[in-house]
């Protein structure tokens, strides 16, 4: 049976448990929030100094790096409004486990596309996830921003779609995101949704 398709192609749907839980641990969600768009832009910048004889990829991610920056500022200022602070980085486990997908070795392009579909990954399931905080969340300010950051980041899973078909050819490309998506779909399986979590 074909499995149920939510934005963006992901396989399977977020927990509805989680944004319930979400609501009730905004300051938690919002600092995890903060730091997953640090870790945007950090990525980006990582791909831009990695790969700098890639033309294409500088034009279009340095834009990105600054709205992803822009959003980690705008965290910054809910956090700040509702007297919460950022406080430390928690760790990660939703991504450390999607690392695990990407593929070791193989060539230059090769390994350039698999960290750009690991981008367009972690963006669709952002977006799905921001998606559900503008559906439910009950404060309005909160509703409106996570709306605009569902677009932004929707953007971003085409750019690092788009970005990959230009180093290999479109077919090599969908097969390996047809792979990401079911292994992510396994990983989210997996994971049990946390209050404190923004995946
Ligand atoms: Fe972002
Ligand atoms: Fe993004």
């Amino acid at each position: 049976m074909e499995p149920s398709k939510t934005t963006l192609g992901l396989e399977l749907p977020t927990d509805p448990r989680w944004v319930n839980i979400a609501e009730k641990n905004i300051e938690d969600i919002l600092v995890d929030h903060a730091y997953c768009e640090q870790k945007a832009a950090s990525s980006c910048i990582s791909l831009i100094i990695m790969f700098p004889e890639r033309e294409k990829l500088l034009e279009v991610l340095t834009p990105v790096v600054a709205e992803e920056w822009a959003h980690f500022e705008l965290v910054i200022e809910h956090l700040k409004k509702r007297g919460y602070t950022l406080g430390k980085a928690r760790k990660d486990e939703y991504v450390s486990r999607l690392n695990g997908i990407m593929k070791k070795g193989g060539t230059r392009d090769e390994q350039l596309v698999e960290r750009l579909l690991m981008n367009a990954l972690i963006e669709a399931r952002s977006a799905e996830r921001f998606k559900l905080l503008w559906k439910n969340l009950e404060d309005e300010e909160l509703q409106r921003f996570y709306y605009d950051l569902m677009v932004s980041e929707a953007g971003h899973y085409h750019n690092f779609i788009d970005l990959a078909k230009e180093y290999l050819p479109k077919e090599k490309v969908e097969e390996r995101w047809k792979y990401f998506l079911v292994e992510e779909a396994k990983i989210m399986q997996t994971l049990v949704p946390r209050a404190d979590r923004m995946h």
